[in-house]
């Protein structure tokens, strides 16, 4: 306000140092007074109220030892006070004026005072030689602190300078004009028209602020795909690119027959008990399976078969017919290879009704690739990315529920050699290299391996999946010949995106926690 009124008055401001500012005394002549002008003007000009130039200058400013001569005098002016009158009172020793002005100002005043004649030796002591002083110091001190120099010019200065108690600092001060919105109201220009203006009339007379042009917008708010989703895409991508097909893996809910036996794991397996499985409630029994392939397992299972021994325990029909949350998508996994294996179980159903029947289970709908040989088989490579249920404590790294990426390739006479030259590749897509591999154990794999990774940045060995050649007693029931070896694996879908997004808590990633601006500035990423 002060500057519009002043442009008002008079025409022009050639010089804001010449400004009182509002509870102010002295002109506007410091540093920080046109830091708080420029501000204003700043405003001012971005409305084109008014119009500046800048002019730069350089002033001078106290330093901390500078500051301290203004406020309490120069060392010698403070050593002078310290001191007797001569003929009042005993001289000062040199120990105690130190005790009483500070060693570093008795060392450095005594010298100046002594060259001023302003003290004297008297003994052992030190006396006032003068009635009175005049601290040309510190009253120099006070016109730098006021005015930002000294009238007696640059030499003057430069001895300060040079004894550390001020210091140069550019400054800046303004001319102002009018500008062509100048105007000695300061209301905020309307950003908007409104009903309210258009009734009163107000309108005419407000100013409006421009449109700026150059302003970048408001981000568009699109959806946003999250991390499990980029990764799973990733994953699926490289599946498709080595020819996999997709197996439909919606059912949930599996049955104790698919999920556990007929992948050959043992009825009394510590996985089955209610602390690792969720098991329903209601319905808590599931349809039978086929009846003969049915009869198979429970053979292999209870009194061998096909080179084995087989557990030799009492099978439990109960067991095998209990409802679960699918523990692992191998589930889908083995009922799809059942499929497979149709034909060569000579059921060459590939008519409608059985698809109808068997929706995506149908033996015609399993995606073989190649011709059928004379037994019927078809080799076949497939994959499936999705959820799985552990009833697991859970912690920073387990949930109840989470997903696996799985995948399988049936093909005469495959060997161990090919499913760790396949994890090479397949890894190798995802960025993975460094491959170890361990000698492991599951149920319906032999041999089965663990599959390590060496991670770059953790810098470390890290565990990235589950793999093995699936036994005889699982393959050969469901009526593949001898000579069809079937790999598979499984690898979590969080582990790796977790690694990937340098995320620690899986709740940072899965529930409720989740924040959605984390989901949607996540970039898409490579591994
Ligand atoms: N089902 C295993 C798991 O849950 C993964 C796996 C799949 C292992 C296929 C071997 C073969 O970890």
């Amino acid at each position: 306000q002060l500057i519009l009124d002043t442009l008002d008055k008079e025409g022009e401001i050639k010089d804001t140092r010449t400004l009182v500012l509002p509870g102010y005394k002295d002109p506007a002549a410091t540093h920080d007074s046109q830091i708080i002008i420029l501000g204003a003007l700043n405003s001012l000009s971005s409305r084109d109220m008014i119009a500046y130039t800048t002019h730069e200058t350089v002033s001078h400013v106290l330093t901390q030892e500078g500051a301290q001569i203004a406020l309490q005098g120069s060392h010698e002016a403070r050593v002078w006070a310290a001191c007797p009158k001569k003929g009042e009172g005993a001289p000062i020793p040199p120990k105690q004026l130190q005790e009483k002005v500070g060693a570093e100002t008795a060392k450095v005043g005594q010298g100046q005072a002594f060259k001023n004649k302003w003290i004297g030796k008297e003994g052992d002591g030190l006396v006032k030689l003068v009635d009175s002083i005049t601290d040309i110091t510190q009253l120099q001190m006070r016109e730098v602190d006021s005015t930002g120099t000294l009238k007696a010019g640059e030499k003057a200065l430069a001895e300060l300078r040079k004894r550390k108690l001020i210091a140069q600092r550019k400054g800046q001060w303004f001319s102002v004009s009018k500008g062509p919105n100048f105007s000695t109201s300061t209301a905020k220009p309307e950003t908007d028209l409104t009903v309210d203006m258009l009734a009163s009339g107000s309108w005419k007379t407000s100013t409006y602020k421009k449109y700026n042009f150059e302003a970048d917008g408001i981000p568009p708010n699109g959806g946003a795909l999250h991390p499990l989703l980029k990764v799973r895409e990733e994953i699926r991508n490289i599946f498709l690119e080595m020819g996999f097909a997709e197996m439909p893996t919606s059912s949930f809910v599996e049955s104790g027959f698919w999920c556990f036996d007929a992948l050959f794991v043992p009825q009394q397996h510590p996985a089955r008990e209610v602390q690792d499985t969720f098991y329903l409630s209601d319905p808590a029994e599931s349809l039978p399976p086929p009846k003969e392939y049915y009869e198979r397992v429970s053979k292999v299972h209870e009194q061998g078969g096909y080179g084995s021994t087989g557990y030799r325990a009492p099978w439990s029909h109960e067991e095998s017919r209990k409802l679960l949350l699918r523990t692992h998508t191998t589930a889908s996994s083995a009922s799809m290879l059942y499929k497979l294996a149709a034909r060569c179980r000579g059921e060459e159903d590939d008519s409608e009704e059985a698809v109808k029947r068997e929706g995506a289970h149908a033996a015609s709908t399993v995606p073989g690739t190649g011709k059928a040989g004379p037994d019927g088989f078809r080799p076949a490579k497939l994959f499936s990315i999705d959820r799985v249920f552990r009833n697991e404590t859970m912690d920073a790294t387990h949930l109840a529920e989470f997903h696996q990426v799985e995948g399988v390739v049936a093909d005469r006479g495959l060997t161990l050699a090919d499913l760790i030259g396949f994890m090479r590749v397949f890894f190798k897509k995802m960025g993975i290299e460094n491959l170890r591999f361990k000698p492991a154990y599951n149920p319906y794999t032999e041999p089965s391996l663990e599959i390590f990774a060496f991670h770059p940045q953790l810098k470390k060995w890290v565990e990235v999946g589950n793999s093995g050649m699936f036994r005889p007693e699982m393959l050969e029931p469901m009526g593949f010949p001898k000579d069809v070896h079937v790999h598979g694996w499984g690898i979590s879908l969080e582990r790796p995106t977790m690694i990937r997004y340098g995320i620690n808590n899986i709740r940072t990633l899965v529930g409720h926690k989740v924040s959605l601006e984390s989901v949607e500035r996540s970039p898409a990423v490579r591994f």
